[in-house]
């Protein structure tokens, strides 16, 4: 044979013994993860399959749109921690060929009541190439209520799951996430995000604090922080309808919302309904009183009582010798969802927000019948007092120390709309403040954490009023992470429901977006960030 055959065959043999060898380069095998290893927990079970063509169908407001041709590898792992009596559900879905993988891992959080949402959230994320996972953190997964697991048969809160809930299943999800898209993808992931918004930032904070080595880019909207008080302070709205024993309809908030906006719309030299220019906005509610407003066909009259109870829910509850106690709703975020009534037979009466509702009932007071519309302006202080005294510790996620996460190299991105209407404002801005305040006032906070205001936007941009919501807030995360381009500003746009319809850009905190005085109002390219 020559010997130049001898080298063909020679070759063709290596090439054979590496294809045998590595089979998973050609093809991913979706079967046999090796469990993951998670410190303090015991990994129960682990299944794997191959979802083909897959589709998820569109659950507004979590998931608006289907996501159709999905093919990834799916791997669920059940664990359990010692004594809790728990059984924690980690889903990941893994892009099914390292081609379709964009090497990086994101988790994502959950709301309200649930910490994961499990394929709702997976699918848009795995179809753009990520590694994508979620977590039930041993809870029922439903958001709107806590009751299938807050206490125990004895009728004691379970703080085992309360933890879970809080903070440690943000970790595991993602030591175990990252093992198994190493073992699938035989390399290890390039970079590890976390998305969340309301309960979702609030976990997302949680790691940026407890677990600094876990991500390397964190976007936390609207997030949940200080959750023992602005938790409570939710129910304010009720307390001071109960306390002016008038209960507004939901036309005359809207009426008091308009009037407001109307007022404050132009400080910024644009009228777009939306209030840009929050520090110059003030608006006295009792200017309304006296004035005529159509309700469903009918007239009604704005009463001073009606003022009175929004100049209170802007004002926030205060303690008992007067001063704030927690915050208020910004001017012009609607004022009907913590302000919430029904019709009871005839009677308007006060329907407070389930999640403080709830929060005060199962946990608070571990007492599910707990009359929570009897709350008034000393009860509210007391429930408030005793929940930082019980939860704090567990639930709050407002340390300020992100020594840990900035030394990792790790980037902190939270946005919030100006005009929620569940969760305060002013407390991303207090958080941002209180880091600042821990670093040192000379510290550049913006090496590793910016904060972006979102004007006229209710919360997580779930569309209710008209402001523009972010477009591009994880892509500016990911470039600040991977090429170091720190984003200054975020793009965003009105959603396709909104009254009018305009680009903007959000600014890096303190700096706000200011119209140049020319261009077209509504492109984002007519407006520059600057000082207020
Ligand atoms: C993972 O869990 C979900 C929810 O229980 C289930 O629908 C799915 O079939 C499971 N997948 C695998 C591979 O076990
Ligand atoms: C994928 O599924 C859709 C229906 O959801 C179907 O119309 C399409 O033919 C499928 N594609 C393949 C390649 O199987
Ligand atoms: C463990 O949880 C199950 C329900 O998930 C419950 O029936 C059982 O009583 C619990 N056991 C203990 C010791 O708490
Ligand atoms: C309306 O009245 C009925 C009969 O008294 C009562 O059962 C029901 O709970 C009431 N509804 C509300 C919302 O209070």
């Amino acid at each position: 044979m020559s010997t130049r055959f001898m080298t063909v065959l020679g070759g063709l043999s290596v090439l054979a013994a590496m294809v045998i060898a590595h089979p998973t380069s050609l093809s991913q095998h979706c079967s046999n993860f090796p469990r993951p290893e998670i410190a303090g927990a015991s990994v129960l079970s682990i299944s794997s399959a191959e979802l083909n063509n897959h589709t998820v169908a569109a659950f507004p407001p979590i998931l608006n749109q289907d996501v159709v041709g999905i093919n990834v590898c799916e791997v669920n792992v059940t664990l359990s921690h010692p004594n809790a009596n728990d059984t924690v559900h980690v889903q990941i879905w893994l892009p099914a060929s390292k081609s379709e993988w964009n090497g990086r891992l994101i988790s994502l959080g959950g709301s309200a009541w649930a910490a994961g949402h499990g394929p709702l959230t997976l699918a848009p994320y795995a179809a753009k190439g990520f590694a994508a996972i979620s977590t039930d953190a041993g809870l029922d997964g439903n958001l709107l209520s806590p009751a299938g697991w807050a206490l125990k048969d004895d009728g004691m809160v379970n703080t085992e799951l309360l933890t879970n809930f809080a903070s440690r299943s943000v970790h595991e999800m993602v030591v175990a996430g990252k093992q198994l898209a190493a073992s699938y993808y035989q390399k290890p992931a390039a970079f590890s995000y976390w998305e969340g918004c309301s309960t979702g930032g609030r976990q997302g904070l949680v790691a940026a604090q407890q677990y600094p080595g876990d991500f390397d880019g964190i976007l936390a909207g609207a997030p949940a922080i200080y959750w023992t008080k602005y938790v409570v302070s939710e129910l304010w709205p009720q307390v001071a309808m109960r306390e002016a024993g008038y209960y507004p309809s939901a036309c005359e908030f809207q009426a008091a919302r308009t009037a407001a906006v109307a007022a404050c719309d132009e400080l910024d030299g644009v009228k777009d309904g939306v209030i840009s220019d929050l520090a110059k906005c003030s608006f006295n509610p009792f200017s309304l009183v006296g004035k005529k407003i159509n309700c469903n066909g009918n007239e009604v009259v704005l009463s001073k009582q009606l003022a009175s109870v929004v100049d209170k829910i802007w004002q926030g509850p205060k303690t008992s010798s007067g001063s704030p106690l927690w915050y208020g709703l910004n001017i012009g975020a609607p004022l009907d969802s913590l302000a919430a009534t029904l019709d009871a037979n005839g009677t308007r009466v006060g329907d407070p927000f389930f999640v403080a509702r709830d929060w005060v009932r199962y946990f608070v007071k571990a007492d599910p019948e707990f009359a929570v519309q009897d709350i008034d302006s000393a009860s509210l202080r007391n429930i408030f007092a005793e929940s930082v005294a019980k939860f704090s510790d567990i639930i709050d996620s407002s340390s300020p120390d992100l020594a840990g996460f900035r030394r990792a190299g790790g980037k902190l991105l939270i946005w919030h709309g100006e005009a929620d209407n569940l969760i305060f404002t002013q407390d991303s801005i207090r958080y941002r403040d209180d880091v600042q305040k821990h670093l040192g006032n000379g510290y550049d906070i913006d090496q590793f954490f910016r904060l972006f205001l979102a004007p006229g936007v209710d919360h997580c941009g779930l569309g209710s009023i008209d402001g523009a919501v972010p477009t591009n807030s994880l892509e500016s995360l990911v470039n600040w992470v991977e090429n170091g381009k720190a984003p200054q500003e975020i793009a965003a746009a009105s959603l396709p429901t909104a009254a009018s319809h305009f680009t903007r850009k959000l600014c890096q905190y303190p700096l706000v977006a200011k119209y140049d005085g020319k261009g077209d109002q509504t492109i984002a390219a007519s407006y520059r960030c600057v000082r207020r």
